[in-house]
C-alpha cells in the first residue's frame, strides 16, 4: 500500500471518526480498486477511501472534511459508466450511493416517482410497470446502472428516439453541493419555469457540480402494445440510407437500432437470436402504442419504406420471448464485441440524422486508414452511433487513440457531437473545445467554480487539463 499524502491522511482520519467502519472501504487495495474501475477501459484509479453514504447529511459531512483538507471527492454508483466519470483520477474520497437504493414513492395520481440515487434502473422500471406506468429511458446497462448515474450522465438508450433522454424525465433533484448546501431543485408539477433551470443543468453534469441524493422523475402511462422487427441489409451504407428514409417519412418508431457487419458477427457468436449470417447490416425497428393493430401497421409501414434498400425479408418478432432475445443480443453487443478482438475503444458520437450514412462511412474509412476494424452500431434513429475501434495489443493504443480522435472530429465536422450519451468524463475532455469552442468551455469552467470554488469535486473531468 502506498502512503497517502499528509492532507489525504488527515482527511482519512477524520472520515474514520465520522463514519462507522462498516460504512467505509479503506486499506484493502483490491476492494478499493473495485471503486476505481468502470466500463470505459481507461484504467484503474482507486480512491483512498470509499464512504457508503446513506443520506444527504452524510454527503455534506464528506464535503466538509474534503474542503478542510482540499482532498478530491468523487461520486460513484454502479461503475458502469463509459467515459471515466467516476474514476478517482487523483485519489481522495469516493462517495458511493449504493446503499441509497430505496424507491421512495410511485404516485399514479401525479405520474411521478421519487427514488434514492442508488436505485437500479431496471428495479424502478419494474416497479412503475406494476402500476401500469412507464419510465422510458433505457440505457443498455439498465440491469446494473443506477438512477443517480443516469442523472449524472443524462443517460439515453434505444427508446430515446421516441421518448427522449433522462433530462426530459427529471422533474426535481435533491443535490448536495461542495460548499455544503442541500438544495431542492425543480418541482412536482409537469410545468415550471421559475428561475434558472438548475435541474436541467445538474442532469448531465457528470458528477462535477454536486452529488444527487434524491431524484423525482416524470412517468408516462405504459404503452400496452409493442412490436419489433428485424431487417437485414447487404451493406451498412444501405441500412444507413434506410434509417434516413424512415425518419424523413413521418414515422417515428420508438427504436431504430443499427448493427453493422462486424457487430452482427459478434452477435452471431453469442446471440440467443439467430441474426442472418451473411448480412452486411441489420436494423431493429420497434413501434409501440395502445392500439395493437395500429402499432403493427406502423411497423409494417416503416418496414415497407426500407424494402428497396433491404436484402431480405422483414422478420417480425413473434411474441415476448423472441422480442427479448432480439434485445438481449443488442444489449450485450458492447460486451460481446470483445469476442472478436480482446480490446476495443467504444465511442458514442451523434450526428444530425441526414448525416448518418456519411458518419458510418467516415468511421469505417478512418479504421481502414489506421489498420483497425471499426464496428458501428447503435441508436441510428437518433444519429447516435457507437463506433468501436477493435484491437488486439495494448501497444496499439496510441494509434487507436489517433483513430478515435479522427472519428470524434468527423462527428463534429458533420454538425454533430463527440458524445451522444456516455459523457465527456475523462475519455473525451481533450475534444470538448473542438466541439464547443474556447469561450463556451471557459464559461462552463466559471459555472463549475461557482458550485465548487475549491475544485474538490470530481477534478480532471469534462474539461481539458490546463
Ligand atoms: C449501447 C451502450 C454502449 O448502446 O450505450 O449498447
Ligand atoms: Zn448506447
Amino acid at each position: 500500500m502506498t502512503t497517502a499524502a499528509p492532507a489525504t491522511a488527515a482527511a482519512l482520519a477524520e472520515v474514520r471518526r465520522a463514519f462507522p467502519p462498516e460504512r467505509l472501504v479503506s486499506g484493502d487495495p483490491e476492494k478499493l480498486e473495485a471503486y476505481g474501475r468502470d466500463e470505459s477501459d481507461l484504467g484503474v484509479f482507486p480512491p483512498d477511501v470509499a464512504v457508503l453514504v446513506e443520506s444527504a447529511e452524510d454527503v455534506r459531512t464528506v464535503f466538509a472534511i474534503a474542503s478542510r483538507h482540499r482532498v478530491p471527492v468523487v461520486p460513484v454508483a454502479a461503475r458502469s459508466g463509459k467515459s471515466g466519470g467516476s474514476l478517482a483520477l487523483r485519489g481522495g474520497i469516493a462517495v458511493s450511493t449504493e446503499r441509497m437504493n430505496r424507491i421512495l414513492e410511485v404516485s399514479p395520481g401525479d405520474l411521478v416517482a421519487r427514488v434514492e440515487p442508488g436505485v437500479i434502473l431496471a428495479a424502478l422500471q419494474a416497479e412503475v410497470e406494476r402500476h401500469g406506468l412507464f419510465y422510458p429511458p433505457d440505457p443498455n446497462s439498465l440491469e446494473l446502472c443506477t438512477l443517480g448515474g443516469n442523472v449524472a450522465e443524462n443517460a439515453g438508450g434505444p427508446r430515446a428516439l421516441k421518448y427522449g433522454v433522462t433530462r426530459e424525465y427529471v422533474l426535481g433533484l435533491t443535490v448536495v453541493v461542495p460548499t455544503g448546501e442541500i438544495l431542492r431543485l425543480g418541482h412536482r408539477s409537469i410545468k415550471g419555469v421559475a428561475g434558472y433551470d438548475l435541474t436541467g443543468l445538474l442532469v448531465g453534469s457528470e458528477g462535477t457540480l454536486g452529488i444527487v441524493t434524491e431524484v423525482m422523475v416524470k412517468l408516462l402511462p405504459r404503452p400496452r402494445h409493442v412490436a419489433t422487427a428485424l431487417v437485414a441489409f447487404a451493406s451498412v451504407d444501405a441500412a444507413a440510407r434506410a434509417v434516413t428514409r424512415i425518419l424523413t417519412s413521418g414515422v417515428i418508431p420508438r427504436c431504430l437500432e443499427l448493427m453493422d457487419d462486424v457487430a452482427l458477427a459478434a452477435a452471431a457468436k453469442t446471440s440467443p437470436y439467430r441474426f442472418p449470417a451473411d448480412a452486411g447490416a441489420a436494423l431493429i425497428l420497434e413501434t409501440d402504442g395502445n392500439d395493437e393493430e395500429q402499432v403493427f401497421a406502423e411497423l409494417v409501414r416503416a418496414a415497407e419504406l426500407v424494402r428497396e434498400d433491404a436484402s431480405g425479408d422483414v422478420v417480425v418478432a413473434q411474441g415476448e420471448a423472441q422480442r427479448r432475445d432480439v434485445w438481449e443480443t443488442r444489449r450485450y453487443l458492447s460486451v460481446n464485441l470483445k469476442t472478436l478482438h480482446p480490446l476495443k475503444l467504444s465511442e458514442d458520437v451523434a450526428v444530425p440524422r441526414s448525416r448518418i450514412p456519411e458518419m458510418v462511412a467516415a468511421a469505417k474509412a478512418i479504421g481502414v486508414r489506421h489498420g483497425f476494424t471499426v464496428a458501428t452500431y447503435g441508436h441510428a434513429g437518433d444519429g447516435n452511433l457507437h463506433c468501436n475501434v477493435l484491437f488486439d495489443h495494448p501497444e496499439e493504443r496510441p494509434r487507436v487513440d489517433a483513430a478515435v480522435g479522427e472519428i470524434l472530429r468527423a462527428a463534429v465536422d458533420l454538425g454533430g457531437t463527440i458524445t451522444g450519451e456516455h459523457g465527456v468524463g475523462l475519455a473525451k475532455r481533450d475534444f470538448l473545445e473542438y466541439e464547443q469552442g474556447a469561450e463556451v468551455v471557459a464559461l462552463e469552467r466559471r459555472i463549475k467554480a461557482v458550485f465548487d470554488p475549491l475544485g474538490i469535486l470530481n477534478p480532471g473531468k469534462i474539461f481539458p487539463e490546463r
